[in-house]
């Protein structure tokens, strides 16, 4: 073929982006001699595309498609392959004519392992975010114990005739005040309370790093009220007709009055504007502290018309958190079948689930469950060794649990604790180990010594110290 200067440039110009591409590119002519490969290629086949040019596409590539076009003169699309190498291709291969005259053919293809790499991280990422992500309907939840009272009095801020009502609620960090917010819009949407495209407006109280921002940030305000105010709508504005959930409630502070007549009269105004503007919003405040303490009395009466209290996870009944428990299993099990299709079964040891569900967690549901994926994560097999296995069953057991990573496990019970400032801990299990006991004895003769350490945390330490 011979090129004009015109159409060298062209052909270097689509060398090079050809060399750029993500797919490799093989062309030979009708006797299979290579008469273009790019630099992917020339990367699968381990070779260069100096050298590849004017060789038999057999020498690099023994099973290739193009050798069926060559025979047929009929496009292969979408063909896998396993070649002599042990790399295993999807290739899309078609013939070159020109006026008629069959030329050769070429093919675009990928390494099939690449493609799996992308796809398991791709996997792995959606599967996190399944993992984490919180319930959004009261089926998808635990509600029984605790929190099922909780539960019927949430129905009844949006469900209760004379509603829908304001409405309070406390609990620690990860016991579901969120969630349960959450809960409580989707509920009101279901009902028709309000509008299937109502807004579910948030608001981190605490975020905020002055009151006049924050009074701006939640009711609006005119170009300058403040110095360098814009003019701008207020998240009570943009919550019309929906829910303003406002976290960390307790952090509001001088503007409380401003919420107060927001509240009772259905209208807001804008910081440093006259007119007032309707807003009909249900609120909900979400506290760790209680609010009797810090809102002025008028407003917790108004917010407090409902008040739910989310116990701490160590509060909570043993059935609780086992259901809890067998709840992010469950959860954990289908997250891998909607990821990977695999029939997943979790299965704990008896010991293992004894201490996931003993344990202490200052950070509650949240860190429960984080600590409970943890601990699958660590016993599971990894994506690619689950190969063709369409059902797997891992077995956590206490190797698999982050112990370090839980609190709140050494002095529990402060009431009758004696002096142990005299007592290095670790030197004490380590001797205790030596006279003979097992872990559950070193932990009672501890906790007369005023030191609460679970038994499964000492099987840890000894088993780190080579002691078990
Ligand atoms: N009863 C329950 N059933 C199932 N999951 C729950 C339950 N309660 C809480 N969770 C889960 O626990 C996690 C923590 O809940 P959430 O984020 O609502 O806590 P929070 O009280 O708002 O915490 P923070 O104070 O840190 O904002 C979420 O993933 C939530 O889905
Ligand atoms: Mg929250």
């Amino acid at each position: 073929m011979l090129l004009t200067p015109k159409g060298f440039i062209e052909m270097n110009m689509f060398e090079e982006i050809l060399d750029n591409c993500n797919d490799a590119v093989n062309a030979v002519d009708i006797n299979g001699n290579i008469i273009f490969a790019n630099e992917i290629s020339a990367h699968y086949a381990k070779s260069t595309k100096e050298d590849m040019i004017g060789r038999k596409i057999t020498d690099f590539y023994p099973r290739a498609v193009l050798l069926t076009v060559l025979e047929s003169h009929e496009p292969l699309l979408d063909k896998r392959i396993h070649d002599v190498f042990g790399k295993r291709y999807v290739v899309d291969s078609y013939p070159i004519f020109r006026d008629g005259e069959f030329l050769g053919a070429y093919s675009v293809f990928n390494g099939l392992d690449e493609i799996d790499e992308l796809n398991r991280k791709i996997k792995y990422l959606q599967m996190q975010v399944k993992l984490i992500k919180p319930e959004e309907n009261i089926s998808g939840v635990v509600d029984m114990g605790s929190i099922k009272n909780v539960f019927k009095q949430a129905k009844k801020i949006v469900g209760s005739l004379g509603g829908p009502r304001h409405s309070i609620i406390t609990g620690e960090s990860g016991t579901g005040k969120t969630m349960l917010a959450t809960l409580i819009y989707n509920y009101a949407k279901r009902i028709g309370v309000i509008g299937k495209n109502a807004p579910f407006i948030e608001v981190n109280c605490a975020q905020f790093v002055n009151p006049d921002i924050a009074a701006m940030e939640i009711f609006g305000s005119v170009e300058g009220a403040f110095t360098g105010s814009k003019k701008k709508s207020g998240l009570f504005e943009q919550a019309n007709g929906g829910i303003l959930f406002l976290d960390e409630a307790h952090t509001i502070e001088n503007y409380q009055n401003l919420l107060l007549k927001a509240i009772e009269s259905g209208k807001v105004r804008r910081i440093g504007d006259t007119k007032e503007i309707s807003s009909n919003v249900i609120i909900i405040a979400a506290s760790t502290r209680n609010l009797d303490e810090v809102f002025l009395p008028e407003l917790y009466q108004r917010l407090a018309q409902y008040e739910m209290h989310l116990p701490s996870l160590n509060e909570r009944p043993k059935e609780e958190k086992e259901m809890l428990f067998s709840h992010f299993v469950k959860k954990y099990e289908q997250a891998v079948w909607e990821s990977h299709k695999v029939v997943y079964h979790v299965k704990f040891t008896d010991e293992a689930k004894e201490a996931l569900l003993s344990a202490v967690y200052p950070r509650n549901i949240r860190q429960f469950r984080d600590v409970i994926n943890f601990s699958i994560d660590a016993a599971a097999p990894l994506i690619e060794d689950i190969g063709f296995q369409s059902e797997i069953t891992t077995i956590v057991g206490m190797e698999h649990i982050p112990f370090n990573s839980l609190g709140g496990d050494t002095v529990k019970n402060n009431k009758n604790k004696k002096e142990t400032k005299n007592i290095n801990i670790d030197e004490y299990i380590e001797e205790l180990r030596k006279q003979g006991l097992g872990a559950r004895k070193i932990s009672g003769m501890l906790e007369k010594e005023g030191i609460n350490m679970p038994y499964y945390k000492i099987s840890y330490i000894l088993k780190k110290k080579g002691l078990n």
